[in-house]
C-alpha cells in the first residue's frame, strides 16, 4: 500500500517575515472559490486574498461597495476549504468595520471563527488606523491596504493611481507607517508611482505586497481573473496575463453547443448500456403492458 503524502505545513506569519528578511519574493493572489483555491494551492503562491474585488469578478456588481458580509464569508469559506499551505487574508467589506472598533472586531471574529482566515484586510489610513490597533488588540492579525483603496474610489475621483505629487506621496507613506506602528502584520499598496513605494521600503520593517506600485515592494497581488484573462474587457494597466481563459472557455463550450446541435455528443463511450439479457426483458415487460 502507498503511503499518503504528508499534508503540506500551513504557512505562519512568521514564515512572511523570514521571507522578507530572505529578499526572497511574497507571492499573493486572490481566489474566490474552491476550484480557484486549489489552483492557486497547486501553483504553490504564498498568500491568497479573498479579496472584496469579488464583488465585481463573480457576483457581477459595478464596484466593491455592495458586497456584504455575508457574501464574503460565503466565498471565504469555500476558499479555506480549498487550501493547505498558503495563508488566508479575508477582506472586510465596506461598511462593515469602519464605524466603531467594536464593529470591526466583530465582524473580523467572524472571518475567523466563521471562515478559518489568517488575517483580515482592512483599507486606507485615517480612522483605519484605529481599527487596526484594535484588531490587533483582540488578537486578530491586520493587513493594511493604502495607495488606491477601492472602497472610497469615489472620495477621491474614481480608480486611479495615488501619490503622483509629492504631498500625496507623503500622506500615503504616513499612512504606511501609522499602520505599522498600529501592528499591522502585512500591507498592500496599490497604484502608486514605484518612485513612491521605493520611498517607503526602507522605512518599514513588515512585507509590503504591491499592485501597481512597481518592483520594489516584497511581493506583488495581481487578481485572479486578470492574471488568468477570465474577463471581457480590459484591465488596468499594471495587470500581466499569463493566460487566456476567457477565449478557451469560450472555444470549448461553442464546440459543446455544435456537438450537442450536430449529434457529435454524446458518443458510444459516453453512454451506459443495460446488463446482458436485460434489453429483452425491458421489451418484454413494455409489450406486456
Ligand atoms: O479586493 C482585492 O482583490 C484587493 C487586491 C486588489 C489587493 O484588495
Amino acid at each position: 500500500m502507498s503511503a499518503r503524502p504528508a499534508p503540506a505545513r500551513r504557512l505562519t506569519l512568521r514564515d512572511l517575515a523570514a521571507k522578507k528578511a530572505a529578499g526572497e519574493k511574497i507571492v499573493m493572489v486572490t481566489a474566490y472559490d474552491h476550484p480557484s483555491a486549489q489552483i492557486v494551492e497547486a501553483a504553490g503562491v504564498d498568500v491568497v486574498l479573498v479579496g472584496d474585488s469579488a464583488a465585481m469578478t463573480v457576483l457581477g456588481y459595478d464596484s466593491t461597495v455592495p458586497v456584504t458580509i455575508d457574501e464574503m464569508l460565503m466565498l471565504t469559506k469555500a476558499v479555506r476549504r480549498g487550501l493547505e499551505r498558503p495563508l488566508l487574508v479575508g477582506d472586510l467589506p465596506f461598511g462593515s468595520y469602519e464605524a466603531s472598533d467594536a464593529e470591526a472586531i466583530a465582524t473580523a471574529r467572524r472571518f475567523v471563527k466563521e471562515a478559518g482566515v489568517d488575517l483580515v484586510k482592512i483599507e486606507r489610513g485615517g480612522t483605519s488606523i484605529d481599527r487596526a490597533r484594535a484588531l490587533v488588540s483582540a488578537g486578530i492579525p491586520v493587513v493594511g491596504h493604502v495607495g488606491l483603496t477601492p472602497q472610497t474610489a469615489a472620495s477621491f475621483g474614481g480608480y486611479r493611481a495615488q501619490g503622483r505629487r509629492a504631498d500625496a506621496a507623503l500622506a500615503v507613506i504616513d499612512d504606511a507607517i501609522a499602520l505599522q506602528d498600529a501592528g499591522c502584520t502585512m500591507l498592500v499598496i496599490e497604484a502608486v508611482p514605484s518612485e513612491v513605494t521605493a520611498a517607503l521600503m526602507p522605512l518599514l520593517e513588515i512585507p509590503v505586497v504591491g499592485i501597481g506600485a512597481g518592483a520594489d515592494a516584497d511581493g506583488q497581488v495581481l487578481v485572479f481573473h486578470d492574471l488568468l484573462g477570465i474577463h471581457a474587457g480590459g484591465a488596468a494597466r499594471f495587470v500581466r496575463r499569463y493566460a487566456d481563459l476567457r477565449t478557451d472557455a469560450i472555444a470549448g463550450v461553442t464546440a459543446y453547443a455544435d456537438e450537442v446541435r450536430s449529434g457529435a455528443y454524446p458518443a458510444s463511450e459516453h453512454t451506459y448500456a443495460m446488463a446482458r439479457g436485460e434489453v429483452g426483458r425491458l421489451e418484454k415487460l413494455l409489450a406486456a403492458r
